[in-house]
């Protein structure tokens, strides 16, 4: 008995090992492990600049200060979501005398610097945006490759953690130059920058124009596809082309590189308290980044409860980072399962339909292929946060998933 506990140990040990390698060959900065959490104000500011009617909204070290201050006393930074990321919009239209990219005075009075000390001092960490090209998206100044160096000792010398790279105003050429080149030059700056590439969804995302290898050696993350908007539409295409080209998306990812489906738009406008469910639940089986997009000063009590389910961010958090994948669709029921550390897996049942009846579905472990602890495991709906008992292999699982909604299991082996 002993014996056989010691094999199992150490085959799965040996698995994980295997698994772990065969994941990808990932940029070594020794940051996100696991996928980032954290928030960013992209989806929901945008490029709203005007403080003079919208100080409250507005891209401004006031708007940064104060998600800083709820993410350190509401909760959010004890549960993982410690990355506070600027978009674009924050810069001045022309760099300094000495070339360098300098945040709007107005907008910024005391400065990135003081900024970053300000965040740092609130245990978060603080994110930054640059654009590979010669405008920013939003038409700031752009980084071109001879700026790349300035800019990554910029963002070094503010003491910036992250920097989402973005890709508007520049051929896939100068990309193919500037991606690798800036995550050198963050290297050599000597601080671990969190290095988020856009440069996939510029080139469609897909092989041979996206090479992944390259990709998982260079960035830490990487956005894949077109940009969320606030809708539900938005998160079912967004869903859809993750599924469509798993095959290629999934062995991408592992510790220190993430596939980056965008921003968790929970707490916004666009989606019911279904549909967040079910953006949430796909994006921890997609061991996708945690970045939130909304505003924490006034976030609903029933979003803040979603986006703070332990449960759920233990699944998204993986130890083992192994993005999970669809593993079957039938009409309007797409089942979703993400195998986890120490033999344990999540299953998202999700239905897609909009016909108001919710959908029954059953199934049993078997069936789902989960199988290796016979002596069963025990099952939890993550966003009931409920125990529904100890299931064996052979066991009826009952579900009935609401229109455009979805439940998520959390499956733990008793072996
Ligand atoms: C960037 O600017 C250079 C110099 O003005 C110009 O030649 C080039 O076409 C521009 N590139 C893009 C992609 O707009
Ligand atoms: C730079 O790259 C080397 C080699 O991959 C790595 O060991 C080191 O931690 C990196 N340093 C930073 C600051 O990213
Ligand atoms: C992709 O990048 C890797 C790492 O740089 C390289 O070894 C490989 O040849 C590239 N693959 C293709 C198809 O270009
Ligand atoms: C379970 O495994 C079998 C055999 O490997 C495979 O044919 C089947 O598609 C799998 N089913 C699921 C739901 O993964």
């Amino acid at each position: 008995m002993q014996r056989s506990i010691m094999n199992t140990v150490q085959l799965t040990f040996v698995s994980t090992l295997l698994t772990l390698l065969v994941l990808c060959s990932c940029l070594d900065n020794g940051l996100v492990r696991t996928p980032p959490m954290g928030w960013m104000t992209w989806q929901r500011y945008r490029c709203n600049i005007d403080c003079k009617n919208d100080p409250d909204n507005c891209i401004s070290e006031n708007l940064i200060k104060s998600m800083a201050d709820k993410m350190a006393n509401s909760g959010w930074r004890d549960l993982g979501y410690v990355y506070l990321c600027i978009d674009d919009c924050w810069s001045l239209k022309k760099r300094d005398s000495t070339g360098r990219l300098q945040a709007d005075p107005e907008r910024f009075p005391s400065g990135i610097k003081n900024l970053a000390n300000y965040v740092h001092s609130k245990g978060l960490k603080l994110g930054i945006y640059g654009d590979m090209g010669n405008y920013t998206c939003g038409g700031y100044p752009g980084t071109t490759l001879e700026t790349i160096k300035i800019d990554a000792e910029t963002f070094a010398s503010w003491e910036v953690d992250m920097l989402k790279f973005d890709g508007c105003y520049s051929t896939s050429e100068e990309q193919a130059l500037g991606y690798p080149k800036m995550s050198e030059a963050l290297n050599a700056t000597g601080r671990p920058i969190l290095y988020s590439c856009s440069w996939p969804a510029y080139q469609g995302g897909l092989p041979p124009k996206v090479n992944y290898t390259l990709l998982g050696n260079i960035c830490n993350m990487w956005r894949n596809y077109d940009d969320i908007q606030d809708s539900w539409d938005s998160v079912l295409t967004i869903i859809q082309w993750y599924a469509k080209n798993q095959p290629v998306l999934q062995p991408a990812a592992g510790p220190g590189g993430w596939n980056d489906p965008d921003m968790l738009i929970t707490g916004d406008f666009g989606l019911s308290f279904e549909q967040s469910k079910v953006q949430l639940a796909i994006w921890a089986i997609l061991a996708a980044p945690f970045i939130m997009s909304n505003d924490l000063r006034t976030i609903s009590q029933e979003a803040k409860y979603l986006l703070q389910n332990r449960l759920l961010i233990y699944i998204n958090q993986d130890s083992l980072g192994k993005q999970g994948a669809l593993i079957s669709k039938v009409n309007s029921l797409w089942v979703w399962k993400r195998e986890l550390v120490n033999g344990q897996y999540a299953v998202a049942v999700m239905n897609s339909g909009t016909d108001g009846l919710p959908k029954p579905y059953t199934t049993s472990l078997g069936l789902l292929n989960i199988t290796d602890c016979s002596d069963g495991y025990k099952l939890y709906d993550v966003f009931e946060k409920e125990y529904l008992g100890l299931f064996k292999s052979g066991t009826t699982i009952n579900m009935k998933i609401n229109p455009t909604g979805v439940i998520l299991s959390f499956i733990r082996p008793i072996c």
